[in-house]
């Protein structure tokens, strides 16, 4: 394999002639030297290629080479002159792979990151996108190792399934029927049994029922996978499709699995500090000044702790501040998030024992008979990152919770059993990954931490 250009700069100037490949960002020319900027995409901050005109004497060619142009350059690594850069390329030979014409949309100079949206199909070449693709991908492997470094065992769950997970109906259908004239019952209604499954399904939203039939067999698992939300909500932190990390955990009650999700975010957000400097520095230089200072602030500091009926409390004395006051029953919402942990924790934050009808069937009933087990683990800036509880591990109060919320019972038999047959307590959690890229990068709208947003409206490319 060649040599990327991320190594190529970390070599000092030698002798050796190299052959460096990759696209021209830019391209400054004067009466004697030409300079571009080549990069592969290894790396933030391209070579500088010196051209000598004198030498080089072929005009055509380099009039050729423009802003996108696909270059092979052969030269020998020299000290540079310039302050920007340690060393540069001085070249010998020019060859163009692939041309690019003037119509190219990125050219020198700012592109909103709107526009940046409507070509995503080039948007990695620019600097931010690329950085927070290596960024993505650095923090992937962040999370295997933690996992695997501690003995869990990684598990695909399905990503079509014929329960609703969290059973707030915002799933996308998955149907073979015909659907200007689908197979109907004498009711009327569709008859799902003609449909390819048999019956109705649909993309998961999250995988955490079947996980928790493996951590039910194998005691610590965790899974990372695409899930899937039909949720209208047209905000900077929410994709109708997005990635999700979600460990679980035999033995272990909440208590654990907080303890868990606080040093698993610390452990990745030093993984990306430590091995991804020149990115991280470019977004805290460029997206968000002061972003490595709080994220270091994160991982030196313990998370705070509150119950929701303690936060819904510190929320009530300032109730005049919020566009959506609350009342002990309301579900948090990001204003309500980011004054908790920016103006009472100055912390991330881990909020616990929420009422029960604003959360999920699967959590685990506190004896108070009003409110679960749950806990979101909020940051500053960003709100909820992660979100989790201890599960409910007692068979009749599960089945009495199905019952209560209307669900349909038959579709939960498996899940049911696990609670029949060495049922034992347990936890785990969910963590958006792409609020984690938001968060270690500052990059302020989610759209823009995934190759291709999928949202309201839009799923080009
Ligand atoms: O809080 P949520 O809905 O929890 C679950 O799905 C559980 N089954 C997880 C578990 O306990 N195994 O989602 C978990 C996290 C949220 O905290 C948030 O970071 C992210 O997933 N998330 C989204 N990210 C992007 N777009 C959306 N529409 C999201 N919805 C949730």
């Amino acid at each position: 394999m060649k040599e990327r250009i991320k190594e190529i700069l970390s070599r000092g100037p030698s002798e050796e002639v190299l052959v460096v490949d990759g696209w021209v960002r830019t391209k400054r020319d004067s009466k004697n030297v030409c300079f571009l900027e080549v990069n592969d995409g290894s790396v933030v901050k391209g070579l500088q290629v010196v051209i000598d005109k004198a030498s080089f004497n072929n005009d055509e060619l380099l009039s050729s080479v423009t802003t996108g142009t696909a270059v092979e350059c052969t030269g020998r690594l020299v000290a540079s002159q310039g302050g920007a850069q340690s060393v540069e390329l001085a070249l010998s030979k020019l060859d163009v792979v692939g041309p690019c014409p003037a119509d190219y949309p990125l050219q020198k100079k700012r592109h909103s990151i709107e526009f940046l949206r409507e070509i995503a199909h080039l948007r990695g070449r620019t600097n931010m996108i690329g950085a927070a693709m290596r960024v993505r991908s650095s923090l992937a492997y962040a999370i295997h190792s933690y996992f695997q470094d501690r003995g869990f065992t990684y598990i695909n769950t399905p990503l079509i399934t014929t329960s609703d997970c969290e059973g707030a109906g915002e799933t996308f259908q998955v149907t073979t029927l015909d659907l200007e004239a689908p197979p109907r019952k004498e009711d009327g209604s569709v008859d799902y049994s003609k449909d390819f499954f048999g019956k109705k399904a649909s993309l998961t939203v999250s995988g955490q029922l079947e996980g928790e039939t493996y951590a039910l067999a194998l005691r610590d698992i965790y899974t990372f996978g695409p899930t899937f939300r039909a949720e209208n909500s047209n905000t900077t932190r929410h994709l109708a499709e997005f990635w999700m990390v979600e460990p679980e955990m035999a033995f272990c009650d909440l208590d654990g699995d907080a303890e868990v999700a606080e040093d698993f975010l610390k452990h990745i957000f030093s993984y990306v500090l430590e091995h991804c400097s020149s990115d991280m520095d470019f977004f805290d230089s460029f997206v968000l000044k002061g972003n490595i200072d709080t994220l270091r602030h994160v991982i030196e500091t313990p998370f705070a702790r509150m119950t929701y009926t303690d936060a819904i409390a510190e929320l009530e004395k300032v109730n005049s501040r919020f566009e959506f006051p609350v009342h002990w029953g309301s579900d948090i919402q990001t204003e309500h998030e980011k004054f908790l942990t920016e103006e009472v924790c100055h912390s991330p934050v881990i909020v616990t024992d929420y009422p029960k009808e604003i959360k999920a069937f699967y959590m685990k009933q506190n004896d108070d008979g009003r409110t679960v087990r749950g806990m979101d683990v909020l940051v500053p800036r960003l709100g909820e990152i992660i979100g989790g509880s201890e599960r409910e591990a007692d068979y009749d109060k599960l089945l009495g919770r199905i019952r209560e919320l209307g669900l349909e019972e038959k579709d939960y038999w498996w899940y049911l059993e696990t609670r029949r047959f060495g049922s034992v307590p347990h936890s785990g959690f969910g963590l958006g990954f792409e609020r984690a890229v938001q968060y270690v990068t500052g990059i302020a709208n989610i759209r823009d931490v995934i190759p291709y947003p999928r949202y309201v409206k839009s799923a080009e490319f």
